[in-house]
């Protein structure tokens, strides 16, 4: 049936009662989206909701380009070389961004993060509570250092750290908590502060995901002890690589700076052990080619996240990302949201991305399959002479049997996410794409349990 050809009255006689009632409930709007919504799934040879692209992302402008050619003129390619300068000025520009005194710009956000772990003197004997949820680049900064990465469970609705779980696993080796901001959304980040300071612990930011977002009035990143941010391509500011630590703290910061200059301190002394982790002035200068726009850019994508969410609330079976109470912004590098098969006659949630990507819109499921507590470097570790030597038998038994994370396994199960540095670029109706392809699925859920 090719409803785009069906009269008005027509149509809404074959209309589900179920988007007749959102539409009385306003939540659906012009007709035109409820034809699109009830028309042929393209899966099944109906027309996409959207064939056109998303802004790019990254970009390449005018801006960009004639930062890096002149930086490739200029000879000055190292941030150490006399008049180099594209690394320093993004050190200010993000430190003053986030309102802190120091940033040191780094190779990666794995890179930022293991600075601080080292420059916060925790290594082999010592434990950070961290997420199961994360980018393998949290983890890996903790390995790095060869302490050992604790990994407590999920809240389910907010994909989030419970605070709770992390407090049940401080014990004396603990040392520091990682929290991540998932998503680029706040953690629950005032609790794990006020459990930190009871068991007098530092906080390591993992805000590699979530630039420029705001908790209760402060900028995520600037919270704990000291924040990180990712610059990688995909990230909502971009370089291909890159990274940055910051914070207030003035002696951290100067560590930081050693250990990520291979232990080599401004004052031009090799002081410790430490990695060189510099980011390189090319990579400096695509991101000062950048900055002009951030502000706009990230407030537009808040903006479109609003509007999905707000559009998307009446769709039972897809709850978007639970924010907590003290979030005002996020930074929406991904947009998540748990997908409930039940509410769609139990349509598995690999049918229903593909109808979805079908309509010209790359919603995918979780990344990780079930969480990165049951990937394999977890029993690679507990065998290395390292672990053994520097932990007991008991405790790495009880490390073991800690693994087990079942929130986080069900948010694997669940979760639904749109990369959203792009797409939440777009203007409204690129985000009534999203939502018309959605709803239009959930329409026609029975067309794809009898296909
Ligand atoms: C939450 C989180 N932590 C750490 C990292 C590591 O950052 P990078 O890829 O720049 O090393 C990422 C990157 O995706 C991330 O998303």
């Amino acid at each position: 049936m090719n409803t785009d050809k069906l009269s008005r009255r027509d149509f809404l006689t074959g209309v589900s009662a179920g988007t007749l009632a959102m539409m009385t409930v306003g939540s659906v709007g012009a007709y035109a989206n409820i034809s699109r919504r009830a028309s042929k799934l393209a899966v099944l040879g109906g027309k996409p909701v959207r064939t056109k692209g998303w802004p790019d992302w990254p970009y390449c402008d005018r801006e960009i380009l004639k930062s890096l050619t002149e930086t490739a003129k200029s000879g000055q390619w190292c941030r150490i070389q006399g008049g180099a300068h594209q690394v320093k000025d993004f050190q200010k520009a993000w430190a003053k961004i986030n309102g802190v005194k120091h940033c040191v710009a780094t190779g990666s956000g794995t890179q930022a993060l293991h600075t601080c772990v080292e420059a916060l003197g925790i290594g082999p004997g010592d434990e950070v509570i961290t997420s199961p949820y994360t980018d393998p680049g949290t983890i890996s900064s903790i390995l790095s250092a060869r302490a050992l990465p604790v990994l407590a469970d999920l809240d389910v609705e907010s994909y989030q750290l419970d605070a709770g779980e992390v407090a049940k696993l401080i014990n004396s080796n603990t040392k520091a908590i990682m929290p991540v901001h998932i998503m680029g959304q706040p953690c629950e980040i005032g609790r794990i502060m006020a459990i930190a300071k009871k068991h007098n612990l530092k906080v390591i930011e993992d805000a590699c995901q979530s630039h420029m977002a705001v908790f209760d009035g402060k900028m995520l990143g600037t919270i704990g002890d000291v924040g990180c941010f990712s610059f990688q391509s995909s990230k909502v500011i971009a370089c291909g690589e890159g990274g940055a630590a910051i914070g207030n703290d003035d002696e951290l910061m100067d560590r930081c700076y050693t250990v990520h200059n291979h232990g080599t301190s401004a004052r031009g002394l090799t002081e410790t052990i430490g990695p060189k982790y510099r980011m390189n002035e090319f990579e400096g200068a695509v991101l000062m080619g950048q900055m002009s726009g951030v502000k706009e850019r990230f407030e537009k994508r808040n903006a479109n996240a609003a509007y999905l969410t707000e559009k998307l609330k009446d769709l039972k079976g897809i709850r978007p990302q639970k924010l907590y109470a003290g979030t005002e912004s996020g930074s929406f590098y991904l947009y998540a949201m748990s997908y409930d098969k039940d509410y769609f006659d139990g349509l598995e949630r690999k049918e229903f991305v593909r109808a979805i990507n079908a309509e010209g819109i790359g919603l995918g499921p979780s990344h990780l399959k079930r969480g990165l507590h049951r990937e394999p470097w977890v029993d690679h570790i507990l065998d290395l002479p390292v672990y053994k030597k520097m932990y007991s038998a008991k405790r790495l038994r009880e490390y073991k049997e800690q693994c087990v994370c079942p929130n986080c396994e069900q948010v694997c199960q669940e979760m639904l996410m749109l990369w959203s540095s792009g797409p939440l670029l777009g203007d409204k109706k690129d985000m009534d794409d999203i939502v018309d392809a959605i709803y239009k699925v959930y329409e026609n859920r029975k067309m794809l349990i009898k296909a």
